[in-house]
């Protein structure tokens, strides 16, 4: 079982999906069950103020296609973000994880707290990581490939603002696993970071067998 974790827009997604491509498993982006929670709330008028409100929203999660273009619109991040802090929240979520976790065949995760709390178990954990600057640089192309207007500035806030709830909450907060691999994407590009965690997992994989 592999598990990535790291901040926003650091990479982690597209190489959770290529490691699960490389080793033949089944993947989980975790940060979509947050979404689609997000969602929900936002579409019922919830307030992501209410932890009830929050958890209510949880109920009707399963039933979300998950390619939503709004799943991963800026105002769904950010009560994502907000909502994954309440410990009731992420106790509704945790039984699927840890199901998918612990598939037997094996299985890439990628989230903030996979090594952490999810699997602290894995085979393999990664951190991916970057510097602010890079990933609100990334998160500015992906949002204007797909036709949504961009700004560096406001979007280097909003990734910083959901660093800090994100590292700052009490549950579940994000931080490296003490036994997590450290890959820094700052100055790699995607086919470098992808070949680096095959080599860094592989070798994790051979060092457990
Ligand atoms: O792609 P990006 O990193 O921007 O976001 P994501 O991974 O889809 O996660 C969206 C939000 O859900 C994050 O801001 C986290 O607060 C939360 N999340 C979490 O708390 N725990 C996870 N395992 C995954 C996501």
């Amino acid at each position: 079982m592999i598990a990535v974790d790291g901040p926003a827009a650091s990479g982690k997604g597209t190489i959770a999906r290529a490691l699960a491509e490389h080793f033949g498993l089944p993947h989980m982006d975790t940060g979509m069950l947050y979404r689609s929670v997000a969602l929900n709330l936002w579409r019922w008028g919830g307030d992501p103020a209410s932890e009830f409100e929050a958890l209510r929203a949880c109920e009707a999660v399963a039933a979300n296609p998950s390619d939503d273009p709004e799943l991963r619109s800026e105002a769904v991040s950010s009560i994502a973000s907000r909502i994954s802090a309440y410990p009731s929240v992420r106790a509704a979520l945790l039984d699927r994880q840890k199901e998918f976790a612990g598939r037997p065949g094996g299985a890439v995760l990628d989230g903030r707290d996979i090594g952490t709390v999810i699997a602290p178990e894995a085979t393999a954990k990664l951190y991916v990581t970057a510097s602010a600057e890079v990933r609100a640089q990334r998160r500015v192309r992906e949002l204007l490939a797909r036709g949504i207007p961009a700004h560096f500035e406001d979007v280097l806030i909003d990734i910083e603002a959901r660093d800090a709830r994100d590292s700052g909450r009490t549950a579940a907060p994000l931080q490296k696993a003490s036994d997590a691999l450290l890959l820094d994407t700052s100055d790699l590009m995607v086919e470098e970071a992808v070949a680096e965690a095959i080599r860094l997992v592989s070798q994790r994989v051979a060092e457990n067998t």
